[in-house]
């Protein structure tokens, strides 16, 4: 064996089995299951239930807001034109009204009916709305 064959033989040991040592190797980074599998994956499941312990745990606390927080997350849209909290901007100033006050002007935009001159730029804004969106935003905008 001469110099050359030497190296290369070492250099084929690197480069095969590094990636093969690496594989045996790998302990999951959290919040990162990718590349986990065998034994791996087993005591991801055992320490967060597996997927479906997560979907469930994910719907149990989407079911648990209250109308408030699931209106402030629909609201999101509406902070260009009136503000973070409501105080007005492009759109008239929303915090101060009650919540029936506010279905009652989002139900009106939904139907297409005009209320100031600018109806118009809401009239698309509500209809992506469902009755639902629109009770859980009047709850979150009578607490601005
Ligand atoms: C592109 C800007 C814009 C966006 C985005 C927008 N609005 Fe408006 N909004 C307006 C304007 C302008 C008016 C006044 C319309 C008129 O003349 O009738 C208005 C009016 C309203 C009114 C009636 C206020 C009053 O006291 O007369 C409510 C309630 C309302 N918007 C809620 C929302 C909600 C909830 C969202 C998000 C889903 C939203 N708006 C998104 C611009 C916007």
């Amino acid at each position: 064996m001469n110099a050359h064959t030497i190296s290369l033989v070492l250099f084929a040991c690197f480069a095969f089995g590094l990636p093969l040592w690496a594989m045996q190797n790998n302990s999951y980074p959290p919040g990162n299951v990718h590349n986990c599998s065998g034994e791996c994956y087993e005591r991801w499941k055992q320490e967060t239930g597996g997927v479906l312990a997560i979907v469930a745990a994910q719907a149990e606390e989407k079911a648990s807001a209250t109308p408030a927080q699931l209106g402030e997350k629909a609201y999101a849209g509406c902070i260009a034109c009136h503000g973070a909290a409501g105080e007005g901007g492009i759109g008239p100033q929303l915090a101060g009204q009650s919540a029936a006050e506010i279905v009652d002007k989002l139900m009106q935009y939904k139907r297409g009916e005009t209320r100031g001159a600018q109806s118009a730029l809401m009239w698309s804004q509500a209809q992506q709305l469902s009755d639902m969106d629109i009770d859980n935003i009047a709850a979150f905008i009578e607490t601005r």
